[in-house]
């Protein structure tokens, strides 16, 4: 059995919901980096700081304490500085905003901490950007899922619809864009398929048909 997965891809492609399945399927460890990211964005809002002073974000980076945790019934938790931040992750303010954050150099080295030290411990699901190519290059199973831009953007309205936002699928699909432009031209540790990554797209696909594909994968060579 693989015993470090990464999942990475675009956002919308359906990492969360597919990593965490088969992170539950294994009895893995679920390590959401993208959430970590969030929650640094989310100190950056409320510190009142803009998001594009690298300096002062840097700074903040180097204050601030970012864990993962279990809450009732295994639902993963972020807690920012000691607090459970994670009802205020998805918020479209932070939407807008994490990855002008996430492309500040101090800010990565601050994460990848965290996150290879979790890596390094097994049985774990990683789950973002760059796990495949930064925090886990020796994964023992890497996977990029990717999704049509249209589909993506239809799946964050309804995520976002649900949780009672008001925005529209144009506005959506226009951040989504902005977004991965953001995530792939960036310097540090840009969105980029592993050169080994096995590529699924998930358009038009049920997520158990996804989830059952990738443990297939973990499942093969025993
Ligand atoms: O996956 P999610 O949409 O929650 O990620 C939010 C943002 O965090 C991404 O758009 C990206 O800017 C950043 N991110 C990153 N590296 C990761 C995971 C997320 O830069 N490994």
């Amino acid at each position: 059995m693989k015993r470090v997965i990464a999942i990475d891809g675009p956002a919308g492609a359906g990492k969360s919901t597919v990593a965490r399945r088969v992170a539950t399927a294994l009895g893995y460890l679920y390590v959401d980096t993208g959430a970590m990211y969030r929650a640094m964005t989310l100190k950056v809002l409320r510190c009142g700081i803009d998001p594009a002073d690298r300096q002062r974000v840097a700074q903040l980076a180097q204050e601030t304490d970012i864990a993962l945790a279990t809450g009732p019934e295994g639902a993963p938790q972020v807690v920012l500085d000691g607090v459970d931040v994670t009802a205020h992750l998805r918020e479209p303010g932070v939407d807008l905003a994490v990855s002008q954050v996430a492309a500040i150099p101090e800010v990565r080295e601050r994460l990848l901490e965290v996150q290879r030290a979790l890596a390094r411990r097994g049985r774990v699901v990683l789950e973002g950007r760059d796990t495949g190519t930064h925090v886990a290059p020796d994964a023992d199973l890497k996977v990029f899922l990717t999704a049509s831009p249209e589909e993506r953007a239809r799946r964050r309205y309804r995520e976002l619809v649900a949780a009672g936002h008001a925005v529209t699928l144009d506005q959506v699909m226009e951040a989504l864009r902005q977004r991965d432009r953001q995530d792939m031209t960036r310097t540090a540790a840009p969105l980029q398929r592993a050169a080994d990554a096995i590529e699924i797209d998930t358009t038009g696909r049920t997520v158990d048909a996804v989830v059952e594909e990738i443990l297939r994968y973990c499942r093969e060579g025993e």
